[in-house]
């Protein structure tokens, strides 16, 4: 174990199993259907990147990127686009693909922003929720696991832009980001 590591929350094994669960469900829930899957950078890629191969189905994928609205300033609410989807998602079946679901404030103007362009369908499938953090109501269909409420990093989360490549998801001793 790391030294900044407190402890390890979801093992490489059962990120692993559970991504393949989620993979096979979305397999069901869109059988015959074409997806596309848009993934908010950066940390959702590691995630997108494991499940999309776990889907058999033909999808696309797709990016995103957003600016962060200040994480001690989480009602201001305030998302702006830094990158768009490089396509039209009008009729098309689309899933949004996450690391985590906290505050909501990024995905709610993710999912507002998305349907008010009219696809087919639209759903979010996130790897991990903190429900005791939401500040917005978010709806979401596919689930990980429920988090709970301290640092976490690795699997595509970072503090600072490390822990990314850490290859299962971990929560970091205060004093790392205090
Ligand atoms: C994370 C995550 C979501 C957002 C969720 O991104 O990927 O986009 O925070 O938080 P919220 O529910 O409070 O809005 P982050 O800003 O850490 O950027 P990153 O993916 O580039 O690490």
């Amino acid at each position: 174990m790391r030294k900044d590591i407190e402890r390890v929350l979801f093992t490489e094994a059962q990120i692993a199993e559970r991504v393949r669960e989620m993979g096979a469900r979305i397999g069901q829930d869109y059988a015959g259907k074409e997806l596309l899957l848009v993934s908010v950078l950066k940390g959702s890629v590691v995630f997108l990147s494991d499940l999309m191969r776990e889907i058999p189905l033909p999808v696309k994928i797709d990016f995103m990127a957003v600016s962060s609205y200040g994480k001690g300033h989480t009602t201001s609410g305030t998302v702006n686009i830094l990158k768009d989807v490089g396509q039209s998602v009008e009729g098309k079946d689309v899933l949004i693909v996450e690391d985590i679901l906290d505050s909501g404030v990024t995905l709610r103007y993710i999912m507002d922003l998305m349907e008010a362009r009219n696809p087919a369908s639209l759903r979010l499938c996130v790897l991990l929720d903190k429900p005791e953090r939401r500040v917005v109501p978010v709806e979401c269909h596919y689930t990980g696991f429920t988090a709970p409420d301290a640092f976490i990093v690795g699997y595509g989360l970072d503090y600072a832009e490390r822990y990314r490549n850490l290859p299962y998801i971990g929560a970091l001793y205060p004093f790392v980001y205090n």
